[in-house]
This record gives C-alpha cells, sequence and structure tokens, in this order.
C-alpha cells in the first residue's frame, strides 16, 4: 500500500486520478488529506505521475508511537537494516496535524533523538544522511515520518532508486511544499509559480539563456527570467509594466501566444496564457512535437473540475518527449496544474 498526501480537498481529485491511471487496483480517502492506493505505482517503464498528489510515501505505513524515544527507536530499526551502507539517504520528518510550533519541536526531538541512537549503533549512516533539497539521485533513499498525531504517523523507507524513479511523485521537499521567497519587485505574486517549478525541477533559468514567455503580461515570469540574467521574448496582448518594458534584455511581440514562433530553438517555453486547458495542452504538445524548447513551465488553467481528465493525454503524450516530466499542482497554484519538464 502506498500512502498518498494531498492539498486541502483533493483528496477526490486525487483519488479519481488514480481510479482514472490505475482502473484495476484499490483506493480510498482515509481521512483529510490522505488517500492510500495499492496501484503498482512502481511498476512500468515510465515514472508514474500524480497531478494532485503532493507527497508520496511508497510502502507507507501507519504506526503508533507514545513517546519522543519510542518514535526515534522505531525509526533507527526502519532504517538501520534497510538504507545500503555507503549510500545517500534523506530523512523527512514533519507533523501532518495541527497549526503552530508544537508539531516541529516533537519532530525536532525525534530527530535528536535518533541521531544519538544512530551514533551508538550505527555511525556510518550519520555520514550518509544528506540535507538537501535539491533533485533526489538514482543512489538516495527516503526515509519519511510524517506524524499525524503527536501518538500516529506514516513511515515510508523507499530505498534507492525507487525514490528517483518514482520523482515526479516523490518530492526532495518535506510535505512537498517548496518555500519560495517573497519578489516584493515583481508585478505580481505569479512569480511564486513559476519559481516553485524551478525549483521542483531542480534547474533554475540562468543567464546568458532564452525564454519565451506566453501571455506574458503583467510580468511577474519575465521578471524572475531577467534578474536571472535570461532573455526575454514575451508575447501577450497587452504590454507588460512599463520598466520591465524598457528593459534591454526584454523584447515584447504584441500578438496572439498561439499564433507565436520563436525563430530558433529556446532554452525556456514559459506560458502561463488564460486559456481553456484544451488549447494549453495542444499548445505544449505542438511545441515539444517541432522540438522548439530545451525546456518549459506551463499553466494549464481550470473552471471548476470537470476537465481535469484532459491533463491524461499530456502524460500520455507529453511525457514520452521528455527526458524530465512533472505534472503538479503547486503550491502557489490555485485551479492550475503546471507541466514542466526538460525535452530529450
Ligand atoms: C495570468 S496572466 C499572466 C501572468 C504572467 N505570467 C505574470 O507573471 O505576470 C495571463 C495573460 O495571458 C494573456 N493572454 C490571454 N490570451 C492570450 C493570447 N491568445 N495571446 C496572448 N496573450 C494572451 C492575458 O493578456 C494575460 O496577460
Amino acid at each position: 500500500m502506498h500512502q498518498l498526501f494531498t492539498d486541502e480537498g483533493g483528496e477526490e481529485f486525487l483519488l479519481d486520478e488514480l481510479r482514472r491511471g490505475w482502473p484495476r487496483a484499490h483506493h480510498q480517502v482515509e481521512r483529510p488529506f490522505w488517500v492510500t492506493t495499492d496501484a503498482p505505482l512502481t511498476e512500468g517503464p515510465r515514472a508514474p505521475l500524480l497531478a494532485f498528489a503532493r507527497q508520496t510515501f511508497l510502502d507507507g505505513v501507519a504506526c503508533k508511537a507514545p513517546s519522543i524515544n519510542q518514535w526515534a527507536e522505531r525509526l533507527a530499526e526502519a532504517i538501520i537494516d534497510a538504507v545500503p551502507a555507503e549510500q545517500p539517504w534523506r530523512l523527512h520528518l514533519w507533523p501532518a496535524y495541527g497549526e503552530g510550533r508544537a508539531g516541529m519541536n516533537r519532530c525536532g526531538l525525534i530527530r535528536d533523538s535518533l541521531t544519538e541512537k544512530l551514533r551508538k549503533k550505527r555511525r556510518q549512516l550519520l555520514k550518509t544522511l544528506e540535507d538537501s533539497m535539491e533533485p533526489i539521485g538514482h543512489q538516495t533513499s527516503l526515509v519519511q515520518l510524517a506524524l499525524r498525531s503527536p501518538e500516529e504517523g506514516v513511515l515510508s523507507v523507499a530505498i534507492a532508486p525507487l525514490p528517483w524513479k518514482c520523482r515526479a511523485i516523490v518530492s526532495a521537499f518535506p510535505e512537498g511544499s517548496v518555500p519560495v521567497a517573497v519578489d516584493k519587485g515583481a508585478p505580481s505574486r505569479a512569480f511564486a509559480k513559476l519559481v516553485e517549478a524551478e525549483q521542483r525541477l531542480g534547474q533554475l533559468i540562468s543567464k546568458g539563456e532564452t525564454c519565451v514567455d506566453l501571455g506574458a503580461s503583467p510580468g511577474s515570469w519575465s521578471h524572475v527570467a531577467l534578474r536571472r540574467g535570461a532573455r526575454v521574448i514575451a508575447v501577450d496582448r497587452a504590454e507588460l509594466r512599463t520598466d520591465l518594458m524598457r528593459d534591454p534584455k526584454l523584447h515584447f511581440h504584441c500578438g496572439d501566444a498561439f499564433k507565436f514562433r520563436a525563430d530558433m530553438r529556446v532554452d525556456w517555453l514559459l506560458c502561463d496564457v488564460i486559456a481553456t486547458p484544451q488549447r494549453s495542452i495542444d499548445l505544449l504538445l505542438e511545441w515539444l512535437r517541432e522540438d522548439r524548447m530545451a525546456r518549459f513551465i506551463v499553466s494549464i488553467k481550470f473552471i471548476g473540475s470537470a476537465e481535469y481528465p484532459l491533463i491524461d493525454q499530456l502524460k500520455k503524450e507529453a511525457a514520452p518527449l521528455c527526458r524530465e516530466f512533472f505534472l503538479t499542482r503547486l503550491s502557489a497554484n490555485k485551479n492550475e496544474v503546471c507541466a514542466f519538464g526538460i525535452k530529450l
């Protein structure tokens, strides 16, 4: 059984997504935020995709421990014989209950107690413990414990290369939540979507690269790209904020995003156009098939939820054209999902 953590209110959407992807498997909402499934997520040639799963606990088991010391003991037992010597591993330990500091403090104390136990029983493991939110490498194992109350939790010990094979649904970020710093210089909050997608992909737009930004106005995505030193071709029917329009590295093209063609292969396709989901999906597929970009971050926007199944077309047709393909409802997304990745 795998345990999936989703956003508030996301349980039914995740359940539908699982039913469409694995119609013969058994899935159920276990409680708010949590869905269980026996779908064979780790089998099959391609990395599984679940836009509505925030984090996946591969072979996650529900467990109980009455004290900090016993949680640490439970974790030590699970880790010591399973995590291979000399290989990197990570530990995500977080409270999935309540508000405030109490759960954080408890997790901090469990971590300290675990460190003490490992120091005594298998010191070597402390040397290979990675403290990183970079994408998970193929040799990296992932141990997760989410406390659902002080005495109850979900534990998953996923040994390499499984977390890497499932990287589109097993987040390198604890809780699957990406911290994005506020950018007061951006024209709107939309910048957070781009920054979150870059971080999840593990690749930032870089100096000297060229981005096409479709539906660019008022310009938060272009602002992020320019700040990173990239050149931007911004396409919209409306101009961007005045300072961005004056930036020598920005070329503004006033027109229809769906008709725009760059005269070369670009480093990034950025697209946040307000359009029906099918139009945005078709646009991304066309750019991928015609090999017009190396990487992409594309918003798929919805009205209501009836059109969510359309994303299955991207799983089927876009993923095979990519070296890395992610399809996720970002923390910064409202009624949208974001497709991002690296072309083959
Ligand atoms: C959500 S806003 C984009 C916000 C932008 N990413 C930012 O960071 O500021 C959507 C934009 O898509 C533009 N848009 C909608 N349909 C378009 C089309 N067919 N061609 C060009 N732009 C379009 C709108 O004018 C609007 O500026």
